[in-house]
This record gives structure tokens, C-alpha cells and sequence, in this order.
């Protein structure tokens, strides 16, 4: 196998692991991976397939003769760290929110904007979306093609694992506690999480959005290079575990029929529709999770604006939403950009 090595930054996280595991899974070419994380990580083990890599210190780590770094150790530190591997000849596919909206990083869903992955030239960087974003956009793609998206109306149901590692032992430590009848207290959430729902996802601007509902308007209209896009989102943290649901409705410039609309999904590169109502076949994150497609259900039109559809997305929000977009960025690097 060619020189190819790959680095892995916030290896102990929830999308560093998931990151290991899929690069594992699917055989990436890789001659060598290193785990990244903070000092406090430095020497603990992290699962690489059937191998354990020492995780070593981000900070104290030199990208020269490393190919692809893939980044997930929160904005603050890549703003720092992918700059300077970009700086020692290393392309990042940086999974933080910190370089989305620069023009010069390139932001890449590949079953939506592969060919974007080729401004990665500019600056050595390139940005893997938000994971409410991914599967929208995902689902979206066939039928934008089709009749042309107009406006997205979207209330996202997250999961606690795209607030990290931590977040998750808090909904697991609160829902305990509530059934010990102990009042548990909110640190990585503003609110109690469990058996409650939470209509604040990051912080709050001052429009009275949050940056998460900013975030899915900015993200898909430079993802699909069209700011005539209208986006309008209400983004909402949910005590599920794993993958993140999204009720999306969608007003197109074109008529388009459900028929056209699933036949064109049931077409479409990474999508699986999952749709007989009747035989209450519909996708939860119950069924989602662990599962690379964006999962597309309950499909009807939508009656109160001229072309309009509705429709259900789920999607494991650590895989597809993170580290698995991450990966096939990578997998065109080698394959297309002779990495
Ligand atoms: N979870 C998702 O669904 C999702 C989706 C898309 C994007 N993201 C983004 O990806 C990033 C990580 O998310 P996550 O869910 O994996 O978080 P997480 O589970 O909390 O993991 C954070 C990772 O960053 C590392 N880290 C923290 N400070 C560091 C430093 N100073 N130097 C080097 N490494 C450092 C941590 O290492 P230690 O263990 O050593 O502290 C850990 O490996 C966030 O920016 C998040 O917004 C997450």
C-alpha cells in the first residue's frame, strides 16, 4: 500500500470512535492511523478494527508526511490545529462548525456536491456539514433536481449523541435519577433531558434563533449553491439516544407528484425510503441507528402551499451526519484527487 497516512483528531469522542470504526469497516487505504486527542487522553486506547491505537497529543503532533486529517476535537481547537496541519502538506475534513461558511473551505455532502471537494486546493481544508443538515440535504437532492426547491420548512427531533460523549451520560444519569425520584441537574443541557424536550439546540442569537436553526438555513443553501433557497428550521434536542429525526416540509418552484418524488428517492445514492404506512413501515431512530443511509418515510403531499411535499428523515447522526461523510470525503480524495 501507497505512503498513505491518515490521523484521526478527537479519537476518544463520539465522531473520532465512530471515525476508527468506519475506516475499519470499509478498508480505507490507509498505510497508517494515528489517534488524536487532548493531553488528558494521551496513552489510552482506542478500538481501530481489531487493533488499538495510543492515542498521542493533537497539540504536540507534527502532520508532516500525514495525507488526511480527519478533525472532531470541537471548533475552538481545529480553528487552532487544522490550519496548521493544512500548513505541514495534511488536507483536513474538519468536522467542527468552525470553517462551514468560509469560502474558502469547500463544505461537502457527497451525494449532493462532490465535485466542491476540489476547492479543497484553497486552503487545505475542507468542512463536513452539521449532521441536521447532512440528511436533509441528502433526501432533498433527487427532488430539488426534479422541480427545484423553493422553501424548507423543518422541525428536527436530535438525539443527545450529537451534543458529544458527555451528553449522552447525562441523559442516562438523569433518567435514572428521576426514577429514583432524585432531581438531577442540567450541566451539558439548559434543561432537564430526560423525559422532556428541549426547543434549544447551541446558543441562542439575537433574531431568537438558535445558531443550530442558522446553521441548517447558511449550510444548505451553500451545499446546494443557491441562495433562492428559503429555509426555515426549529430545531429541537429530544431524550433519544442515537440518530436524528426531521419532519420537512418542502415547497418546490415545479409541480411534483409523490410518485415522481419516490421513484426519484428510491433512485437516489444513499437513501432508503421506508414507506408503508399502512403496514406501520416508517423509520425511527430505533431501526436507524448503526445504518449508513439517510432513512426517508411518510412521503404525502402537502396540500397547503401550490407544489408541495412532506416528508420524515431519520438518520444515525454520528455516522452519516459525521464521521461516515467524512470518510467518503476521503474516499474521493484517494480516488479522484490521487491521494
Ligand atoms: N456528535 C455529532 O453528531 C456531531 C456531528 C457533526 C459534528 N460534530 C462536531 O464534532 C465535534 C466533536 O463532537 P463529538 O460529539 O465527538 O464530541 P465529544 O464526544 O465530546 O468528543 C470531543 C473530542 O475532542 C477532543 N478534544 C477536546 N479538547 C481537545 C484539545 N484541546 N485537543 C485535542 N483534542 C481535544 C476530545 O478529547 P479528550 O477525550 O481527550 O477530551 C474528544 O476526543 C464537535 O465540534 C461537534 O460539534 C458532532
Amino acid at each position: 500500500m501507497s505512503n498513505r497516512k491518515i490521523a484521526v483528531a478527537g479519537a476518544t469522542g463520539n465522531v473520532g470512535r465512530e471515525i476508527l470504526n468506519i475506516l475499519a469497516e470499509r478498508k480505507f487505504p490507509a498505510s497508517e492511523v494515528v489517534a488524536l486527542a487532548s493531553r488528558n487522553s494521551v496513552g489510552q486506547k482506542v478500538s481501530y478494527g481489531n487493533k488499538e491505537l495510543t492515542v498521542q497529543a493533537l497539540e504536540d503532533f507534527d502532520f508532516t508526511g500525514t495525507k488526511i486529517g480527519l478533525f472532531s476535537p470541537g471548533g475552538a481547537v481545529s480553528a487552532i490545529h487544522a490550519p496548521r496541519a493544512a500548513a505541514q502538506g495534511c488536507v483536513v475534513i474538519d468536522n467542527t462548525s468552525h470553517f462551514r461558511m468560509d469560502p474558502n473551505v469547500p463544505l461537502v455532502v457527497p451525494e449532493v456536491n462532490p465535485q466542491a471537494i476540489s476547492d479543497y486546493k484553497k486552503s487545505g481544508i475542507i468542512a463536513n456539514p452539521n449532521c441536521s443538515t447532512i440528511q436533509m440535504v441528502v433526501a432533498l437532492k433527487p427532488l430539488h433536481d426534479l422541480a427545484t426547491i423553493k422553501r424548507i420548512v423543518v422541525a428536527t427531533y436530535q438525539a443527545v449523541s450529537g451534543a458529544g460523549k458527555e451528553a449522552m451520560d447525562e441523559l442516562f444519569d438523569s433518567t435514572k435519577k428521576i426514577y429514583t425520584n432524585q432531581m438531577p441537574t442540567p450541566k451539558k443541557f439548559s434543561k432537564r433531558i430526560a423525559f422532556n424536550v428541549i426547543p434549544q439546540i447551541d446558543s441562542f442569537m439575537e433574531d431568537g434563533a438558535t445558531k443550530e436553526e442558522w446553521k441548517m438555513k447558511v449550510e444548505t443553501k451553500k451545499i446546494f449553491g443557491s441562495d433562492k433557497i428559503q429555509v426555515e428550521a426549529t430545531c429541537v434536542r429530544v431524550p433519544v439516544f442515537n440518530c436524528h429525526s426531521e419532519a420537512v416540509n418542502v415547497e418546490f418552484e415545479k409541480p411534483i407528484t409523490v410518485k415522481q418524488a419516490r421513484a426519484a428517492l428510491e433512485e437516489a445514492d444513499g437513501v432508503l425510503v421506508l414507506d408503508r404506512p399502512q403496514e406501520m413501515v416508517f423509520a425511527t431512530p430505533v431501526e436507524t441507528s448503526t445504518h449508513d443511509a439517510v432513512f426517508v418515510s411518510r412521503l404525502r403531499k402537502d396540500d397547503s402551499v401550490a407544489n408541495g411535499l412532506s416528508l420524515w428523515v431519520v438518520a444515525d447522526n454520528l455516522k452519516k451526519g459525521a464521521a461516515l461523510n467524512a470518510v467518503q470525503i476521503a474516499e474521493i480524495l484517494v480516488k479522484d484527487h490521487g491521494f
